[in-house]
């Protein structure tokens, strides 16, 4: 899945950078002042690790006796093949209800003796045949039992079939059952999305699969290890079109039921898992090219969209990011076809269903007239994201979801590679360090953060499973992937992986085989040597959660690492086999010296090549390619400081913004900075500039006079320094704007306000789908959160209303672990701290579902943030207050 950006790159650049740069400083701060605090306070400044300590108790004291009550299916059969037939209605039924009837034939292999069948079915209603909801037939000579019983499990999700004897090894059968679902607005499963074109409402049937929805669309084995072959037929009304992950190999006019249809019929799937599966009924249009004669490329999208020509853009990168991505894992694209489209109503950012990828509309069209280039980066970088999937992660696909880490890591790594093939002007790799490796910092120096690898048994039911799709996963898996692609050089790692891709193909693999892979690859590799085994190195970084800062003194040439903390003080109570030391690739420099490796594999060291002396200096860690921060000596970091203000030319901006930090990276994208810092500087005519572009648009709302890449600086300060007026400008153009990009820096602007009652206002519109789509809510309110008076708002808002968004968001979406973290990210006072252990105590019966963990990280950040306005306000204040002489 693609992330959620509830943050677009360029929103609030004006109002935030500030704030973002206050923390990352105080963060930076953290490090250069942890010397001297520990030595005033007489500290010997060690970690605060007790491996003593008991581990955390288990989440669920349920102990499960009969096979269905597990969470996991058992391991006596195997599915082969699904013929699934779909039939969406985009009209309601006479109920008021939309529906969806369908049917499915599985075959499955029995490979243990059992007299159980357990298959996974999610709020269907199925048919039933002679009182059974199923009916089982032999293939070949198998003698079929008879089914005595048969019932559904709403806790796990199962449908159950006890037969009057077992089932034979070895044997072939087949489950026939027919069913009966709503077609709801709730993005999970086969799901209903409107929209409205031309003053005309349209009813799209989509789906989102992963991760444990496919079994809400047809009874299955609804786990990535039970990979099928899916031949699928789809139903639909004439006047529309029927995508799924095959080509459509025909399409045919009938009658069913008297009602005049088309029946389309797909070629059949590789075999592939069921969190893959797509299928979407809608009257959209596509453009397509063709790659070197055979593979064929489409952009789906809604009629106008695709005659303003917004999806060209995304049509006119898929080639050549295709072509890098079978050039990088020396595999072709392994499907017919790649479609790609373009949805008004998506949960999370864009999935990668196998050759028929989903997208928000705002992640796949992009408008030359209207669009930023931020909204131009953010629709290549997904694009390049969803395409790596394509072979890591679907060709080839993790066992369970413990391992997702590796999967979304390594996506979101190599869509920057894949991204800087399409743009090589763009220096997009640069972006790595901002979005995801210093976005992570944050959350992984919490001693509440958790090892980005969990064993299988410790993942089961689907609010477990959606936790794993959190930062730690995306950006730390990313990071690392990327320090260990770093240290065994890039042919290596390509190597590595090319070898993994081709051995697994449709199959499924746990991420030792890919370390295995790498392995074989060093070893085939004259002259490559590392100090450890792949599977040694990168166990130290996957398998204890968190990641050192190494302290180099450049007096005496000592190398000294410690597991880095936000709060030094705080307790680590989980235990870590190897005591929070790591096996540290570091990449360093000195004055008149070249890069070079050197790996850290104890607690302290000493490399006399790393003491200098009068105006030489040391920089280490260089372009950040490894997950881990840097502290030096003072006389090095003063020395590192003025090379910046006298040479800067000599480090490269990633080097540069590693040192002053993150502040330098956001002041590159620069003129919606400048706006943006101008005015929050109170910088004289700014403000009325601003206004005047603004008054102008609402004078005449089919002429907008503002530079998209101003766009969103402006219309957030408009709306902040404006009144009602200003925002219900801008609530029409929201609701009336045809392009998403413009309707979501228009519903991010709203939150600018410093009216309390629109405020709140817009925080009762989040809950009301006709005003807000469900989609957007979450990060709507947190945009309001963002906001210095809407902070407190969206906490009373959220904490008031928790049992509704609870239930209406709260099952397993990504989004929804975000919400907490944004709203709470700036907490930094005991009240607060209250505030928010009071909220967990209350609500300890509604659950916090995939939002647990972010709760918990939430009062612990509090807690560290406490304490560093108190300890550090003063020095903080002093380096402001020089910085800015
Ligand atoms: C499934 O569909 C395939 C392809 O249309 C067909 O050959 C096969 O007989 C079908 N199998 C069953 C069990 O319906
Ligand atoms: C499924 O059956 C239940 C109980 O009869 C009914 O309430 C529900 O509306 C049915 N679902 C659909 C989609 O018709
Ligand atoms: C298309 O063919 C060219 C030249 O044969 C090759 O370099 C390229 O990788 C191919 N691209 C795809 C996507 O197959
Ligand atoms: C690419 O794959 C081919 C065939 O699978 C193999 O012979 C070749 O060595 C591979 N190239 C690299 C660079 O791994
Ligand atoms: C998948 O991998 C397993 C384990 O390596 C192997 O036994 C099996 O034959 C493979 N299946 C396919 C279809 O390649
Ligand atoms: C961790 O520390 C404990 C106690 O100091 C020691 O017994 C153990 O060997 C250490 N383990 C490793 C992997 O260094
Ligand atoms: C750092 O990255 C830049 C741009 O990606 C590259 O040009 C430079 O060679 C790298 N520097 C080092 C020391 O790796
Ligand atoms: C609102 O949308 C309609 C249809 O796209 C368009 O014709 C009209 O000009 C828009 N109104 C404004 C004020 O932009
Ligand atoms: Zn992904």
């Amino acid at each position: 899945m693609g992330k959620v950006y509830y943050v677009s790159k360029n929103v609030g650049l004006g109002m935030l950078v500030l704030a973002v740069a206050a923390l990352a400083t105080i963060i930076a701060l953290s490090i250069a002042y942890d010397k001297e605090r520990a030595k005033n306070r007489g500290k010997p400044g060690d970690e605060a690790t007790d491996s003593t300590s008991m581990p955390p108790p288990p989440t669920t004291p349920f102990i499960p006796k009969e096979p269905w009550d597990h969470y996991r299916l058992p391991d006596s059969l195997v599915p082969l093949s699904y013929n699934v037939t779909l039939w969406p209605r985009l009209e309601p039924d006479a109920r008021g209800m939309f529906v969806f009837t369908g049917h499915s034939a599985v075959v499955f292999r029995c490979v243990k003796e059992t007299d159980l069948i357990i298959i996974h079915s999610n709020k269907l209603n199925l048919t039933t045949f002679y009182g059974h909801h199923a009916k089982l037939t032999g293939l070949g000579k198998a003698t079929v039992p008879t089914i005595q019983k048969s019932w559904l499990v709403v806790k796990t999700e199962y449908l159950v079939l006890q037969l009057h004897s077992r089932l034979a090894v070895g044997s072939l059968y087949l489950l026939y059952t027919e069913f009966l679902g709503e077609l709801a607005d709730d993005l999970q499963g086969f799901y209903r999305s409107e929209y409205i074109e031309d003053g005309v409402k349209k009813v799209v049937a989509t789906s989102q699969m992963q991760a444990t929805y496919a079994r809400k669309t047809f009874p299955c084995f609804d786990e990535p290890a039970m990979k099928a072959v899916f031949n699928v037929i789809i139903i639909h009304d004439r006047a529309t079109v029927a995508l799924s992950n095959g080509r459509d190999i025909d399409t045919v006019d009938s009658v069913i039921d008297g009602v005049p249809v088309s029946v389309t019929t797909f070629e059949p799937t590789e075999r592939m898992s069921t969190y893959l599966l797509a299928f979407i009924v809608s009257d959209f249009v596509k453009i397509q090219s063709t790659q070197n004669n055979s593979l064929l490329v489409r952009i789906w999208a809604r009629r106008k969209a695709i005659a303003d020509r917004q999806g060209d853009y995304a049509l006119s990168v898929t080639g050549p990011i295709l072509q890098f991505y079978e050039h990088y894992y020396n595999a072709t694209y392994p499907l017919s076809k790649s479609d790609q489209i373009a949805l008004p109503d998506f949960n999370a950012g864009a999935m990668e269903n196998w050759g028929l990828i989903t997208y928000r509309e705002t992640a796949l069209l992009y408008d030359p007239m209207l669009s930023s280039t931020g909204n131009k980066e953010r629709v290549t970088t997904v694009i390049s994201h969803e395409l790596a999937h394509m072979w890591f992660g679907n060709l080839v696909t993790l066992q369970w979801w413990n391992d997702l880490w590796l999967n979304e890591g390594f996506a979101s790594y190599v869509e920057y590679l894949g991204a800087d093939y399409a743009e090589p002007t763009w220096n997009i790799k640069d972006q790595i360090i901002l979005s995801d490796v210093h976005k992570v910092f944050a959350v992984d120096a919490l001693a509440s953060s958790h090892p980005l690898s969990r064993r299988e048994e410790e993942v089961n039911n689907p609010a477990e499973i959606s936790e794993m799709f959190n930062t730690i996963s995306y950006s730390k898996g990313a990071a690392v992937l990327r320090m260990l692609s770093e240290f065994l050089t890039e042919p290596v790692f390509a190597k590595g992986l090319s070898s993994y891709l081709n051995t697994f193909a449709f199959n499924n693999t746990v991420y030792t085989d890919l370390w295995d892979h790498l392995q074989k690859a060093v070893e085939n590799t004259p002259g490559m040597h590392i100090p450890h085994t792949v599977h040694n190195i990168m166990n130290h970084w996957t398998l204890q959660m968190g990641f050192p800062v190494v302290t180099i003194d450049t007096r005496t040439g000592s190398i000294t690492q410690k597991h880095f903390l936000l709060d030094p003080d705080s307790v680590v109570d989980r235990p870590s086999q190897f005591n929070y030391t790591w096996f540290v690739p570091i990449k360093w420099m000195k004055t008149g010296v070249e890069q070079q490796q050197y790996w850290l594999l104890q607690k302290t060291d000493i490399n006399s090549q790393m003491r200098v002396s009068g105006e030489d200096w040391v920089l280490a860690n260089t372009n950040v390619s490894g997950y881990f921060r840097v502290n030096y000596d003072l006389y090095n970091w003063d020395r590192l400081l003025s090379l910046l203000s006298t040479n800067h030319q000599a480090l490269s901006i990633i080097n540069r913004a590693q040192i002053i930090d993150d502040t330098f990276n956001l002041a590159r994208y620069n003129q919606i900075n400048a706006v943006g810092y101008a005015c929050g500087m109170g910088v004289e005519g700014c403000r009325e500039l601003i206004k005047s572009w603004y008054r102008q648009w609402m004078e005449n709302p089919h002429h907008n006079p503002i530079h998209p890449n101003l766009k969103s600086t402006v219309y957030c300060s408009a709306i902040a320094f404006g009144g009602v007026e200003e925002w219900d400008f801008a609530w029409r153009m929201f609701k009336n704007a045809t392009l998403a990009s413009e309707a979501s820096r228009l519903r991010a602007a709203m939150s600018c306000t410093k009216a309390p009652w629109l405020l709140n206002r817009y925080l009762e519109y989040t809950l009301d789908p006709t005003k807000i789509r469900k989609q957007d809510a979450t990060s709507t309110i947190q945009y309001v959160a963002r906001n210095i008076v809407g902070m407190p708002l969206a906490w009373n808002f959220v904490r008031a209303r928790w049992g509704y968004i609870f239930q209406q968001y709260g099952k397993g979406s990504f989004s929804f672990s975000n919400l907490i973290n944004g709203i709470t990210k700036r907490f930094s006072s005991e009240f607060e701290l209250q505030e928010l252990k009071k909220f967990k105590e209350e609500n300890l019966h509604v659950g916090f579902g995939s939002a647990t963990l972010a709760l918990e990280q939430a009062i612990e950040k509090t807690t560290a943030n406490i304490k560093w306005v108190t300890e550090n306000k003063a020095h903080v204040l002093k380096w402001f207050t020089e910085e800015s002489k």
